[in-house]
């Protein structure tokens, strides 16, 4: 992958912020463009590498919010391999590469996105970068008995999903990501593994104890320094 020259300190402190801003904006834009073609070039099958993973999430640029370097290295593991449809709940940076490494093989990728002005960001990413075979749903949340989560276009959907990356909705508040099972538990095929991000934090333990519970699940704990992600295999 081709590298950017690096811009030294002294010579940064000379420019004010009014044009070090927009001038940081251009320099990921176009850093973010490269990291895309680079990995819209991989062959089928092929899995991308951290240092590309790197550039597209600083070219990105919404840190914090986008899926850290371990998990996101678990998601292209099985974006680049798994044959039937994936789902993904909560879209963003996974969504563009997802999709590129799954729609070159023809496999679709189906996105749920609650949040209006966020998934107008995500659209636009996606048309001008050409990703593949992606439906982002706008699915804003609504209320079920006892929780709340997305309200996804059911008659449209693939009757069955292979892989699903888990990272919304944030309200923790009303049930957080728990609806998944609940309303789309009979799309997953046996085996079909769920990538669940932040397994540690506040509210998220017991989200994956009552789908054990509730459904037999198996959960698996991924921690690493930076990230805790869980692997959750149906049954
Ligand atoms: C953790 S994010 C999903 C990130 C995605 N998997 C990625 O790697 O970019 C979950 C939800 O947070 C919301 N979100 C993403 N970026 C945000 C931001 N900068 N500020 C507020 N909400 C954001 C979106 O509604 C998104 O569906």
């Amino acid at each position: 992958m081709r590298r950017l020259p690096e811009i030294p300190r002294r010579i940064k402190r000379l420019f004010p912020a009014q044009i070090k801003r927009p001038a940081r904006a251009a320099l990921l834009s176009y850093m973010f463009r490269q990291a895309m073609r680079d990995l819209a070039g991989l062959q089928p099958g092929e899995v991308p590498s951290r240092e590309m993973l790197k550039k597209l999430r600083l070219g990105w640029d919404n840190l914090g919010w986008d899926a850290k370097l371990d998990y996101f290295e678990e998601i292209v593991k099985r974006a680049a391999t798994t044959e039937g449809p994936i789902l993904e709940c909560g879209s963003g940076l996974t969504t563009l590469v997802v999709g590129h490494l799954a729609g070159k093989r023809k496999v679709e990728t189906w996105s749920l996105e609650h949040n209006a002005d966020w998934y107008r960001r995500v659209l636009n990413a996606i048309e001008r970068h050409h990703v593949p075979k992606v439906n982002l749903c706008s699915a804003p949340l609504r209320e079920y008995d006892e929780f709340n989560w997305y309200n996804p276009p059911l008659d449209k959907m693939p009757e069955k999903f292979s892989l699903v990356i888990c990272d919304g909705p944030p309200d923790l508040a009303h049930g957080g990501r728990y609806g998944l099972l609940p309303v789309l538990g009979n799309r997953l095929k046996p085996g079909t593994v769920i990538l669940f991000d932040d397994a540690k934090e506040p509210g998220q333990p017991e989200v994956l104890q009552r789908w054990t519970a509730e459904s037999g699940v198996s959960v698996e704990l991924r921690t690493t320094e930076e990230v805790s992600f869980a692997l959750v295999t149906c049954r």
